[in-house]
């Protein structure tokens, strides 16, 4: 009795988070984002997607040129050759980016937010999913909505990559109230046309889905480190705090030993 109310619970408190405010909005759960902050290689490529694809609408402004260059190990030249964008900007000035936010709001009736913190407003996981369930949609100005982010003023500015993506539809087999699957008399699963699932055409963008999800993650993976960029020195940091703790501990005891000495 006890273990079907805990059951009942359970169903109950699972159907309404995803009825009210799922996570990724009308795609349910965001996909899980781990940042690797001591890939180098990944958030170099990602800041070069970023400033080829995203600055020219969306600024950095709470980071600098200078401290980019230096904690991605890029060399100044280089990146002051291939990376900084605009002219007469200084490695020390703040990535303010190129747009009036007068005119952008003219553009798309909306200003494109700063994006220094935006993973650390949404989370990784939100931001990683947003930009990979762009789809075609030709109610909408641009022709694209997006499924985290219904109704975004954002246009797909990655398509080219991506390629087309649709909404589909696909067979899914009917589960039984029991849980089971469930089969007519010969023993065939049952299923029913589900809609709303994410298709990339094939052929329609330069990149397959891998190497796009791969280009994603890069991308978010450079702005976590932007949202807190000493977060790799700080994890590091964490772990001589806790040896040291360790090893302090093992001194306090042998201190604690000796004076209990004098008690007995
Ligand atoms: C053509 C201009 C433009 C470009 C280029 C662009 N965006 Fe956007 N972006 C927007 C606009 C406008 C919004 C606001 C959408 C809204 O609120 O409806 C937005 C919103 C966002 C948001 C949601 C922010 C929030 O807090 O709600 C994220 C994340 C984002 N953009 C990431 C990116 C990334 C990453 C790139 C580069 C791959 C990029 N954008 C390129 C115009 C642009």
């Amino acid at each position: 009795m006890k273990f079907l109310f805990i059951a009942f619970f359970l169903l109950l408190s699972n159907s309404i988070s995803s009825a009210i405010g799922a996570p990724c909005g009308d795609y349910g759960e965001c996909d899980s984002f781990k940042p690797q902050l001591n890939n180098m290689e990944s958030m170099q490529l990602g800041a070069l997607t970023f400033i080829n694809h995203c600055y020219g609408c969306h600024s950095l402004k709470y980071s600098r040129w200078g401290r980019i260059s230096k904690d991605l190990d890029i060399p100044e030249e280089i990146f002051t050759n291939n990376l900084v964008f605009g002219k007469n900007v200084k490695l020390g000035d703040r990535m303010t980016g190129s747009m009036q936010p007068n005119v952008s709001e003219t553009w798309f009736g909306i200003a494109p937010p700063d994006l220094t913190l935006v993973t650390r407003l949404h989370g990784s996981d939100w931001v990683y999913t947003y930009l990979r369930t762009f789809y075609e949609d030709s109610s909408k100005p641009y022709g694209v909505n997006n499924m985290v982010y219904p109704g975004a003023a954002m246009p797909n500015v990655l398509a080219s990559m991506q390629g087309q993506q649709i909404l589909s539809c696909k067979d899914v087999p009917i589960i039984a109230s029991n849980g089971g699957v469930r089969r007519d008399e010969l023993g065939n699963n049952i299923t029913e046309e589900k809609c709303g699932y994410l298709k990339t055409i094939k052929g329609s963008g330069s990149m397959s889905v891998e190497e796009f999800d791969e280009a994603i993650f890069n991308l978010v993976n450079f702005m976590t480190y932007v949202g807190e960029p000493s977060r790799a020195d700080r994890e590091r940091m964490g772990w001589y705090v806790i040896l040291f703790f360790i090893v302090f501990t093992a001194f306090a005891y042998l201190l604690f030993r000796e004076y209990q000495k004098d008690y007995h």
